[in-house]
Formats: C-alpha cells, structure tokens, sequence
C-alpha cells in the first residue's frame, strides 16, 4: 500500500485536528507537544498507512467545520460517533467507549441529578454534553453554561462559579485521580463510542478502519489505555 507516497518518495501529509484540552485523549504535556492517547492511535495510524502525521490544535466547536472545509483529513478528539454528527461527517469504528459522568467540588459535592436543581453545569462548547445537559436542563431545573475549552470548565469549577462539569468520565476520571474532585457517573444517558472523524465520503475511511481493527484485536489499544490510566 503506498496511498501515502507521492513521486519523490516524500512522505504526504496526513493532517489531524484535535482540541488538546482534554487528557488523557489529547493535552499539552510540560515541553508544549500535544500528547495523548488519541495521539499515539494517529501515529499509528499515520505509520501504517505511510503518511507523516501533522496535528492542528483547535477550539472543539470548529473540529467538525475544519473537515467540512478540507482544512483537516481526519479529526480525533475524544469525539463520539453521535448521529446528528453523522450528517456532517463520517466516523471510523469506535475505538473506545465511556460513559459521561459530573465533575462536582467537594464542597457541593453532586450525586444525583436532583442535587442539579438551581445550580449552573458546565459544558464544552460543541460537545454531546452540551446537547445532553440542555435536555436534562428542563427535566433537573438547572442552567447550563457553555465554554470554549475544557481546561476553563475545571477552573470554572475549582473556583465554584459552576457546580458540576459535565464530560467523558474517561476524563473525569483523570481529573479525580489527581485531587479533591468528586463525580457522579450519568447512568441515565448512552453513549455513542468514541471515533475517528473525516470529511463526508473521504476514502481514508476503510483504511483507517482496517489499521484500528488491527490495533484492537491485537490488543494494542487495550495496551494504550493502560498507559493513558483510562479505567475500562
Ligand atoms: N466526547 C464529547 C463529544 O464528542 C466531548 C469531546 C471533547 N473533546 C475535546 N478534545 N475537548 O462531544
């Protein structure tokens, strides 16, 4: 397969956008490269298929935009496969799957829904969780408020101008593990799994399909997320 080569035998450019706010899928680590497990699956992929991997840091509500445009062949983001994002975008197989839990202080610490009730729930902006918290919003009574990274949702939250974050519990998790977070796992949402994204009709999609089929019956994701610490 040399669908990643061109005539001079240089390597094409494989070009990936994410929004590196948002471990273990994808951050900034203490030397300012972007890392995470979405990362090391790209360079898989990239190695695979023959491509030099380029990685595009971007607000998360312009990932889908960025593909649409054709300023990105593919996009990973820690991004569910949902199916009002099926009509801008096909998605690859899941690569990974996590419920979606409530980041709370442990101050006003939330362990239900009903703990909700006239308090404000965080969101990223663009997210499913932005779409989720908006209908349980009407049914809990509680605001929603939305922001463009998830770095300021954890300082929104530690400085308790919201009293939860909602988002992937595989990030939840992360933050828990660090310090005095406490969490309460949605039970009462499914979730779509966690894919890669491409423009509409991109032929990357059966080969990037093919490399994670592989990468995931011969363990080799399972392996990364021991790695990455994400909880199965
Ligand atoms: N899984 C959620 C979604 O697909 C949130 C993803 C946020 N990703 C990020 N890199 N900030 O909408």
């Amino acid at each position: 397969n040399n669908a990643g080569s061109d005539d001079t035998g240089e390597k094409e450019v494989l070009t990936m956008a994410t929004s590196a706010d948002y471990p273990p899928f994808e951050t900034y680590n203490a030397e300012g490269e972007i890392v995470g497990f979405d990362i090391d699956i790209a360079n898989l992929i990239a190695e695979e298929l023959g491509y030099e991997l380029k990685i595009e840091d971007m607000s998360f509500d312009g990932l889908v935009g960025a593909l649409q445009a054709g300023r990105a062949d593919i996009v990973m983001a820690g991004m569910n496969s949902s199916e009002d994002r099926k009509q801008n975008v096909d998605f690859s197989v899941d690569y990974h799957h996590s419920m979606f839990t409530f980041l709370s202080s442990p101050d006003a610490p939330v362990e239900s829904l009903e703990d909700l009730e006239g308090h404000t729930v965080g969101v990223q902006l663009g997210t499913v969780q932005e779409e989720g918290a908006k209908l349980l919003a009407e049914e809990y009574g509680f605001e929603v408020k939305s922001v463009d990274d998830n770095g300021i949702l954890i300082q929104e939250l530690n400085t308790g101008r919201i009293v939860a974050g909602y988002m992937d519990k595989t990030v939840a998790d992360g933050y828990l593990a660090e310090g005095d977070l406490v969490a309460f796992d949605d039970t009462s949402t499914s979730t779509p799994g966690t894919a890669v994204a491409f423009p509409k009709g991109s032929e990357l999609v059966d080969d990037v399909n093919q490399v994670l089929e592989e990468l995931i019956d011969s363990g080799k994701i399972a392996e990364l997320e021991e790695k990455w610490e994400i909880n199965q």
